[in-house]
């Protein structure tokens, strides 16, 4: 495997909190999850500060950005509020993504298109902030042209769709996601991916080329009820280099 093929892995510890604030205490503590995820190969975490406050907090934020030794990747929606935290915390990385209350989970994309004077002050003060900015957008080219006019160096592709069909219509998906990729790519954007990832279907994901980073949350968290956070870790990890 050449050093450029590397497929980093991201790995969202958002419910870790979930469990833990089903009871209100401090127990499971999504930190602890994470050094354990960073010993057992993740590349970077990432978490999301939702408007909400329904996993992770303020202060789950606060620790990881003081104690990671690896990459923080922040999800955040396009808001004031999370701009500042982002700015107070200057995690590695920031993820704008579309947010609204009533969803279970990120459900779609960002509009880049359709939001750019909305995204376009706040893409600049991350960046000249140094937090490596990326969209959550669609595998669509007018949303990988919006990022480009922003000036994002990063797109998350969002693979939620790909997930949830199948066959024919599976395959139809993965394309646009393999296109996608190759067009960000070709005009100097940063590819990652993520949503809805599992063993079973990670492989044709992570074998897309221009695919540098995976952010897998959920299923690794649940996965890790049966036989461990490091195990689930470990298996993602092989499953994504050997299709590498
Ligand atoms: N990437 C982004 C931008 C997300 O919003 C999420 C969900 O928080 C993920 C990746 C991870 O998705 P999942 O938890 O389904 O693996």
């Amino acid at each position: 495997m050449t050093p450029t093929s590397h497929l980093r892995l991201g790995v969202n510890i958002d419910h870790v909190a979930t469990v833990r604030n089903a009871r209100g205490g401090d127990y499971p503590d999504p930190v602890r999850a994470a050094l354990l995820a960073a010993a057992a190969g993740a590349d970077g975490i990432t978490a999301h500060l939702r408007e909400d406050r329904r996993h992770i907090t303020d202060a789950d934020i606060a620790r990881l950005a003081a104690e990671l030794t690896v990459p923080l990747n922040l999800e955040m929606a396009a808001t004031d509020e999370m701009l500042s935290i982002a700015l107070r915390h200057r995690p590695h990385a920031a993820c704008i993504v579309p947010e609204k209350r009533e969803e279970r989970t990120t459900e779609g994309g960002i509009d880049a298109a359709g939001q750019h004077n909305r995204l376009a002050p706040m893409v600049a003060e991350l960046r000249n902030a140094n937090i490596r900015v990326s969209l959550f957008i669609e595998p669509d080219a007018r949303q990988i042209e919006a990022a480009l006019r922003l000036g994002a160096p990063v797109v998350e592709l969002h693979t939620g769709r790909y997930c949830e069909l199948e066959g024919e219509a599976r395959a139809a998906e993965l394309r646009r996601l393999t296109d996608a990729a190759a067009l960000a790519a070709r005009n100097g954007i940063e590819v990652h991916a993520g949503h809805g990832l599992t063993f079973d279907n990670v492989a044709p994901i992570a074998a897309i080329p221009q695919v540098r980073e995976l952010n897998i949350g959920h299923f690794l968290v649940g996965e890790a009820i049966f036989i461990g956070l490091a195990e689930s870790i470990r298996r993602m990890r092989a499953e994504m280099d050997a299709a590498r």
